[in-house]
Parts: C-alpha cells; sequence; structure tokens
C-alpha cells in the first residue's frame, strides 16, 4: 500500500526558513484587498497584520512576522469540521447527507442550496457547513459543543477558546446564515435545530487560533490525521484524504479553479484573514493576513502560497519526464 500514499519531504530546514522569511518580506508590501466588514467586528482587523507560518508533518515549524496574533478561524474551520463529522458518523454517509461538490457561488449563497433538487451543496460552504454542525453528536446543543471544541482543540494540540466578541458581532447579524438554515430544514437537509445549529455553527467560526496553530492543524491533515506534536491520532487516515479532496474543488469557493491553478494544493480560506495549504505527507501552510479579494480569501495568502508552493516544490500536479 505504500505506494499509495504521498510521500517526499520538504526541502532542508535552512532552505524552508529562508523562503518563508522571503515570503514575508516580498508580500507584506502588497496593500490590495479589503478587511471584511460584514461582520462588524471583523472589520478592526490591521491590515498590516501578517504571518506566515509552516509546519512539517516531522514537527519542525517555521515562522515568519505576526505569526502568534490571534484572530477568528472563520471558514478555515470547515475542513476540520468536516473531518470530526466524517470520524463521528462514517464518510460515506456525510457525504450523502452533505454533497462534495462544488457550488461555484460565493460562500453564503443561498441559490446554490435553493437550485440543487436535494439542497446538498458541499461541506466547504456555509450550507454544508451548518448541516454539517447539525450532525455533531449529541442530543443537546451543549453536547455537540462539546464535541466540536474538543475536537478542535484536539487538531491544534491545545485547547481552543471563543473570541467572544467575534461571536456576538456575528449573533447580532446572523441573518444569512439563519435563513439557510431555515431553508435547509424545508428541504430536509439538517438535522438539528436550525437557530440552535446556527449558534453552534457561529461559536465554531470564533474560535480563537493563530497562524501557528492552523500550521499544525493543517499539518495534521497532511499527516494522516496525526498531530505532529501532540501525537494524537485525531482523525484516521482516510478522512484526511476526503476532506483533502473537498478541499481541491471547494476550498476557495467560486475561485477553487484559480486557486489550484496557482497552487496545486487543497486550500481553505477565511474571512478573517487566515488560510491554510495542506502538502499531502510533508507539512502545512498558514498565512494570516486580513485584506481579502473579491471572493472572501486572503490576498497575502494567495500569493504567498503560490510562491511557497513552486519554491519548495510542492504542487501535486508537477511532474519531470523521466531521463533516458
Ligand atoms: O458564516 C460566515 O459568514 C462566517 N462565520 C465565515 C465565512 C468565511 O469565513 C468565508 N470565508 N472566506
Amino acid at each position: 500500500m505504500e505506494s499509495w500514499i504521498s510521500t517526499g519531504h520538504l526541502p532542508t530546514e535552512a532552505v524552508v526558513s529562508q523562503l518563508v522569511a522571503e515570503a514575508h518580506r516580498r508580500f507584506g508590501p502588497v496593500d490590495e484587498g479589503k478587511v471584511a466588514s460584514y461582520i462588524p467586528a471583523l472589520a478592526a482587523a490591521d491590515p498590516a497584520l501578517f504571518g506566515v507560518c509552516v509546519a512539517a508533518t516531522g514537527g519542525q515549524l517555521f515562522e515568519a512576522g505576526d505569526t502568534l496574533v490571534p484572530f477568528s478561524i472563520q471558514s478555515v474551520s470547515k475542513p476540520f469540521l468536516y473531518a470530526l463529522i466524517c470520524q463521528a458518523i462514517g464518510e460515506r454517509e456525510a457525504r450523502e447527507k452533505l454533497g462534495v461538490n462544488s457550488t461555484g457561488l460565493p460562500f453564503n449563497s443561498v441559490r446554490a442550496v435553493e437550485r440543487a433538487d436535494d439542497g446538498l451543496s458541499n461541506p466547504m460552504v456555509n450550507a454544508g457547513a451548518i448541516a454539517a454542525t447539525s450532525l455533531a453528536p449529541g442530543d443537546s446543543a451543549e453536547a455537540k459543543w462539546a464535541f466540536i471544541e474538543e475536537g478542535f482543540s484536539r487538531f491544534a494540540g491545545r485547547p481552543l477558546a471563543i473570541d467572544g466578541e467575534v461571536y456576538a458581532s456575528e449573533v447580532a447579524t446572523n441573518r444569512r446564515n439563519l435563513g439557510i438554515a431555515h431553508l435547509l430544514e424545508e428541504q430536509e437537509g439538517i438535522w438539528f435545530e436550525p437557530e440552535a445549529t446556527t449558534d453552534l455553527y457561529t461559536r465554531q467560526c470564533a474560535l480563537s487560533v493563530t497562524t501557528h496553530d492552523l500550521a499544525l492543524m493543517a499539518a495534521t491533515l497532511a499527516n494522516g490525521g496525526r498531530h505532529p506534536m501532540s501525537g494524537e491520532q485525531v482523525v484516521a487516515p482516510r478522512i484526511c484524504q476526503v476532506v483533502l479532496a473537498v478541499m481541491v474543488t471547494a476550498g476557495l469557493y467560486e475561485t477553487s479553479g484559480d486557486w489550484i491553478y496557482d497552487i496545486g494544493l487543497p486550500g481553505k480560506s477565511g474571512v478573517s484573514g487566515g488560510m491554510i495549504t495542506v502538502v499531502p505527507g510533508k507539512g502545512g501552510l498558514a498565512t494570516y493576513s486580513p485584506p481579502l479579494d473579491g471572493a472572501g480569501n486572503s490576498v497575502r495568502g494567495h500569493l504567498t502560497a503560490a510562491f511557497l508552493s513552486e519554491r519548495l516544490g510542492l504542487n501535486l500536479f508537477a511532474s519531470q519526464p523521466v531521463e533516458g
């Protein structure tokens, strides 16, 4: 079976640290993009903040910039939530209930749910992630939250807590997600009370992380589900494989094609400016930079991922002719 498993390793530690530092120097001065403002608390983020961190599956960390500044995880939570749900109910059932196909529409699209006869989207967009949240084990909101909080903390390798200000700000302005949850209810595509589910989804988006945490979380997905530092097996290797598959087609929403064209690896963005790129068998890259492009993806994050994918030789589609 070994030949089926993505292997290989990063370049030497000296090369990785030098390129991580270079990416930070190169893209720090870029001042395109706009900080998200539809969640009022996010509008206050400093657009100059910029952190880059690579975590190798062997546990080595390479960092530059603001890698210890906390921010809310937002949609970067979605692959981890999906992984936890797949682990709990099985990846076949999760796929049947949530769908795994790209919508080609923005992350918070209502149309994506309404136009699909079966109401399915995928767990990387809000509708699919809200539906996934409803599948968390437990009969009560408290039990479901305990499952989610504990699972995310295992992915990070430390206890994660909610950013109360971001949570309150999103709760106060969350009409669209509530609308999506009610539409899912009409289509019988949600398995817990819609308002309580939306609240749990919002709490999970408000979990506070650092770039350093996200790199280790991404490296866990790159490492067959085992955290490179704590050594804990958070989810099974097969679960990582299916999560990465959905990230490839839908992690960057309607710009997932541009992402895979430039970077050639599964990625996931969030509106607070966090972004992860997973390099199967090798490690995880995380960036934090709040200014976003029109689809809600970090501008410096995209540039950094493209640069490091190329210069570290990470693109999954790159090959060279065999000699002779
Ligand atoms: O539900 C929302 O709209 C936010 N909590 C998360 C959206 C998000 O991060 C989309 N990312 N690019």
